[in-house]
């Protein structure tokens, strides 16, 4: 490669990369102004919240994730059931709710808990090895868990378990 042709590659690399954080900051930017103009507001209280969306969303994985997926109908059903809970985790974001969401390990465990099931969502469409995925789904149930331990510790939420046969 001579020095002219290397000048043209490095730049386009730059451009490239930099044109990628550009589009990247401007679709997140975009995403939260959306959200903002729409004006999201919770409907559900946090108790409401996790009765009827996110425990009914985490019995679904728990059975779908109980025997090593084997047909593409077994992997349909994980793969919607891990990522329905994962987007409903954005959920977490948009509440304010006396002696919940203003205690500083509310955004701590929404975070950690964000993190997990989206580990989880990501092993299943990439249809990793059955072990790893248990391990996530593992990861999952700890975070909910460890929520319910820090943020709310006398409201004495059952433990949250995983599939009866294992
Ligand atoms: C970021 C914090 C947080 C995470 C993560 C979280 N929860 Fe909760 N959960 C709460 C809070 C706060 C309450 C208590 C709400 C109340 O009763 O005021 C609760 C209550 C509950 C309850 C009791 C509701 C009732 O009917 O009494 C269940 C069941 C529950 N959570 C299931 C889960 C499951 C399953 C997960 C994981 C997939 C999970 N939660 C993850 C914060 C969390």
């Amino acid at each position: 490669m001579n020095r002219s042709t290397l000048v043209a590659a490095i730049a386009a690399v730059v451009v490239g990369v930099a044109s990628y954080n550009v589009l990247s900051i401007d679709a997140k930017w975009d995403a939260k102004a959306n959200a903002a103009e729409a004006g999201q507001t919770p409907i559900l209280d946090t108790h409401n919240l996790m009765s009827y969306m996110i425990d009914p969303a985490f019995e679904e994985l728990k059975l779908a994730v109980e025997n090593a997926p084997e047909k593409r109908k077994d992997w349909r059903s994980l793969t919607m059931a891990a990522s329905n809970l994962a987007e409903m985790n954005n959920l977490f974001y948009i509440r304010s709710e006396e002696g919940i969401t203003d205690k500083p390990e509310w955004m701590e465990s929404v975070k950690k808990s964000h993190t997990v099931s989206n580990a989880l969502a990501a092993s299943i469409k990439e249809k990793s090895e059955y072990d790893v995925i248990k391990k996530n789904f593992i990861a999952v149930m700890e975070s909910c868990n460890e929520c319910h331990t820090k943020v709310v510790p006398d409201e004495e939420v059952s433990e949250i378990e995983g599939p009866a046969s294992w």
